[in-house]
């Protein structure tokens, strides 16, 4: 079912209650692929959906129009999520020219056969006129990839963001004051922390660019539109882009015989009672997707690993990696963890932190076999304070 957000402007995207592992990203509400159609003199359709998904966006097209006769199709991001019906929806719309700049157009060569396909490379500051409507192209590279533009449509306050505010979140309403927003707002920053975190300087520049422009809807290329949430959207982006944290300290670790999640716990009661919000992750009970959805607001965080031959533990080193490509500045850190006979989880572990340009003013906290009281005094002393560097960096 088609929905309009205007007159003759229309959501034809697709809804994917199944998918739960989108690329390593834990889905838990599924998501959307959304693709706009905008009639006027000239028909534009933008974004397209998944591959798979191709035959029901041009069902819901045909709806409301002939697709032979669309006239545009707007590219804003050659990722596979929206570019995968392009093939497909080219061949049922023949006289459609492919809307994009010229990143999008070499990465579109780089995925599909594009010898056939009619381009019109547009960059920031061009326009298309539709009729009675405009199509203005803003460049946002690295939002999410180097291609990656917004469409924005002067005459209806519109702006196509592309993944920019987008959520995984599928449901059956489309619009941003249909859904809990407190529901709506946590999907928002999982999917900011585990797709956008990395490009918090482009992410400054493109809500710079966003900021000239007025807008009474942003339509996303994943989840609902926001229509009357706008403000709430901008500001987390803008919270969130410029690295602002809370008082709020996150203790990952694995453990082999619960030494260390003794310790991780000491360190959460600990900073707890020194007044922050604290919680403990179990690396092999907790997605990535939320560890780093938690981290991406925390002024502290406690990565703690039992020693497995010399080594941290596996699970423990998966999500210290995917921490490291997200990047997440700033933070104060801490290494902790149990060993036996040979050491070196928790050294492993302060080394990687340290490589994350994150401060450590302590040395690894460290226990043999078991947490004694007095070693968990110890790590409650930790905790409390890891609790006033997050309460610094909150305040900053
Ligand atoms: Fe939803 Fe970067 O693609």
């Amino acid at each position: 079912m088609h929905i309009p957000l205007r007159e003759d402007v229309d959501w034809v995207g697709h809804l994917d209650w199944q998918v739960r592992d989108f690329h390593g990203y834990e889905a838990v509400r599924g998501t959307t692929y959304n693709a706009y159609l905008i009639r006027d003199e000239r028909t534009a359709l933008i974004d397209t959906v998944k591959g798979p998904y191709a035959a029901e966006l041009l069902r819901k097209v045909a709806r409301l129009t002939d697709p032979t006769g669309v006239d545009y199709i707007v590219c804003n991001h050659a990722e596979p999520d929206h570019s995968g019906a392009l093939p497909e929806v080219i061949r049922a719309m023949p006289q459609a020219t492919v809307l994009c700049d010229k990143r999008c157009r070499d990465a579109l060569a780089r995925h599909y056969d594009t010898g056939g396909w009619r381009f019109e490379l547009v960059g920031s500051g061009d326009e298309i006129s539709l009729g009675r409507r405009t199509l203005r192209f803003v460049e946002t590279p690295m939002v999410h990839w180097p291609e990656s533009m917004f469409t924005y449509v002067p005459e209806e306050k519109i702006l196509f963001s592309m993944d920019a505010f987008g959520q995984h979140y599928c449901t059956s309403q489309r619009f941003d004051d249909q859904v809990p927003l407190p529901g709506l707002m946590s999907e928002a920053k999982a999917y900011y922390a585990n797709i956008i975190m990395p490009f918090g300087k482009q992410v400054a520049q493109t809500l710079k660019k966003a900021a000239e422009l007025e807008m009474e809807m942003i339509a996303p290329a994943h989840g609902v539109i926001w229509r009357s949430r706008g403000e709430e959207i901008l500001g987390a982006y803008a919270d969130w882009a410029a690295g602002r944290v809370s008082r709020k300290v996150v203790v990952v670790y694995d453990t082999m015989w619960e030494s260390t999640a003794q310790m991780a716990e000491a360190i959460v009661e600990g900073a707890a009672c020194a007044g922050a919000e604290a919680l403990a992750m179990h690396v092999r009970r907790t997605s990535m997707t939320r560890i780093a959805t938690e981290v991406l607001d925390a002024g502290a965080v406690a990565v703690g690993s039992s020693t497995l031959n010399r080594h941290v533990m596996p699970a423990a080193a998966a999500v210290l990696t995917y921490l490291e490509g997200l990047r997440p500045v700033g933070r104060a850190g801490l290494a902790f963890g149990s060993y036996g006979w040979g050491t070196g989880g928790p050294e492993r572990v302060h080394e990687w932190l340290g490589r994350m340009n994150w401060e450590l003013p302590e040395k690894p906290l460290k226990v043999q076999y078991r947490p004694t009281p007095e070693t968990l005094d110890t790590c409650r002393r930790a905790g409390a304070r890891l609790a006033h560097l997050a309460a610094e960096r909150a305040d900053r």
